[in-house]
């Protein structure tokens, strides 16, 4: 075949991809909702099934997703409407493509809205708020801020703002730059917060709540029924596990694929995506460390939901000497962690807009960025005006209900897609030319998972989460 290019340029070289996958992996998700979703779904053995997904689901799709880019080189939407011509697919294989558009959307909108509070939190740190700060004072300092819808529009307007001027100036031109400084900053503030969070006292209870699995505790629902406990296997947190595996992997929407697009013919997609999986599970389960000690330390609840890390931390640096230079420096690199990763949510829409309705890169952004914008009024609501049960569906706010859709449905939905058109509908042929790699023990193992062991393990944590493995297993079908 011959070698397409992208009309969109590409990374200046290898490590550029890499960094700015990471770039893309490493944000909210690491920090604000990783501790948060392990805190609500028990601890240890959630961490468990979450590191297991990384492995067999998220390195595998990863490889596929960045392979599929890099042959279409393409918005995923042109990308799998090319590939599914060249390789005889399906012309129904381009919805992958606009299923991670939508999915994009989504959590960008409310994305925004979480990365608005952590700059809000910049200014507050940097005014000394939470010097010698006590628990209940910063828990009243959130709150203050997530009732007033009209703080979090600035904030959020921001935040989108800061996105599509990235997007609409390139890529290349000032992300790669900024991404191979703050991303080992932020590394190092984390470390230095781990410092911090040994010291608390409660550091062992941490890293037990963190490291040490129940599975009873965590899969198990007990209910008293007429005196008797009676228990059910609950999939629930196991998709929420898996959810959060392609979330903070940016697997499953395209993120990774247009990224991949821009990728260097030479380089490595094995090494690439170990890496970036490496680095973004490290940076999660850091930051876990250092948050859950301050949270028992001040005796507080570790199943706290979103507002998590925004009543821990503060706390922290309000103690800490210097504290408020910390946590101002803090603050701004998760905005930046934020930022990397908002600009890859709209990249593949951006990039779509550019090659099919010929709109230049600004005009793009904009009517991206205010489509997006408008959708997180719903998410800004969900905190305050809309936050009442007449709000509600399934018991979910507008936010919940985006966030659940996309990080448990949508993103496993188009993994399995992925995997599914990477292993069986490319030839052999195809994956072997882009990997680079001829019939190594490395593409065999590859092979076998994303046929088999992927796709099988995506579809069983669904039926899970329905209940079908307990309906069968209470029926004796299974064994
Ligand atoms: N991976 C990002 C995080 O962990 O914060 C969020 C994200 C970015 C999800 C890009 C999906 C995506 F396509």
């Amino acid at each position: 075949m011959t070698e397409r290019t992208s009309i969109h340029g590409q990374w200046s070289n290898r490590l550029m991809f890499v960094l700015a996958a990471t770039g893309s992996a490493v944000g909210l998700g690491n920090i604000w909702k990783f501790p948060y979703i392990t805190g609500e779904n028990g601890g240890g053995a959630f961490v468990v099934v979450y590191l297991a997904c990384i492995a067999i689901v998220g390195v595998p799709i990863m490889m596929a997703e960045v392979m599929i880019g890099r042959r279409g080189r393409q918005s995923p939407i042109n990308t799998m409407r090319t590939l599914a011509r060249d390789e005889k697919a399906g012309r129904a294989w381009v919805l992958l493509g606009w299923g991670g558009v939508l999915a994009g959307f989504f959590i960008l909108s409310y994305y925004s809205v979480i990365a608005g509070w952590a700059l809000s939190y910049v200014f507050r740190t940097a005014a000394g708020m939470f010097n010698g700060v006590t628990a209940d004072g910063v828990q009243s300092i959130f709150t203050e801020l997530v009732s007033d819808p009209e703080r979090l529009l600035a904030w959020h307007t921001l935040f989108m703002v800061m996105c599509m001027v990235v997007v609409a100036r390139g890529v290349r031109h000032g992300l790669e730059k900024a991404v191979r400084i703050l991303m080992p900053a932020l590394f190092v503030l984390l470390l230095l917060l781990l410092g911090y969070a040994y010291n608390t006292g409660a550091f062992d209870q941490g890293l037990d709540f963190l490291f040490t699995p129940d599975f009873s505790k965590v899969f198990y629902k007990c209910k008293i029924l007429s005196g008797v406990e009676s228990c059910r296997f609950d999939g629930g947190p196991m998709l929420v596990a898996m959810g959060h595996a392609f979330f903070t992997l940016s697997l499953g929407m395209g993120a990774i694929m247009v990224y991949g697009s821009y990728m260097p013919k030479g380089s490595s997609i094995t090494v690439s995506a170990t890496m970036i999986a490496v680095l973004d599970t490290a940076v999660a389960l850091i930051a876990g460390m250092a948050i859950f000690p301050i949270v028992f330390a001040n005796g507080l609840e570790p199943a706290a939901g979103p507002g998590l890390i925004f009543q821990t931390l503060p706390i922290a640096f309000g103690a800490m000497p210097g504290g408020h230079i910390f946590g101002t420096i803090f603050f701004t690199l998760l905005v930046f962690a934020a930022w990397t990763s908002g600009i890859s949510l709209i990249e593949p829409a951006v990039a779509w807009l550019v090659e099919n309705k010929s709109m230049t890169r600004v005009r793009a952004s904009i009517w991206v960025g205010m489509s997006v914008w408008l959708l997180g009024l719903g998410s800004i609501f969900s905190f305050n005006i809309w936050s009442g049960e007449g709000y509600q569906l399934f018991g979910k706010t507008f936010f919940d209900l985006l966030d659940y859709l996309t990080a448990n449905i949508m993103l496993p939905m188009g993994g399995l897609l992925i995997a599914i058109f990477a292993g069986w509908s490319m030839t052999r042929e195809s994956s072997v030319d882009e990997f680079n790699m001829s019939f190594s023990l490395f593409y065999l193992i590859w092979r076998v998972l994303i046929r088999y062991i992927t796709p099988v393990a995506v579809v069983i944590v669904f039926l899970n989460a329905i209940g079908v493995v307990d309906w069968l297993l209470s029926k004796n079908l299974l064994w």
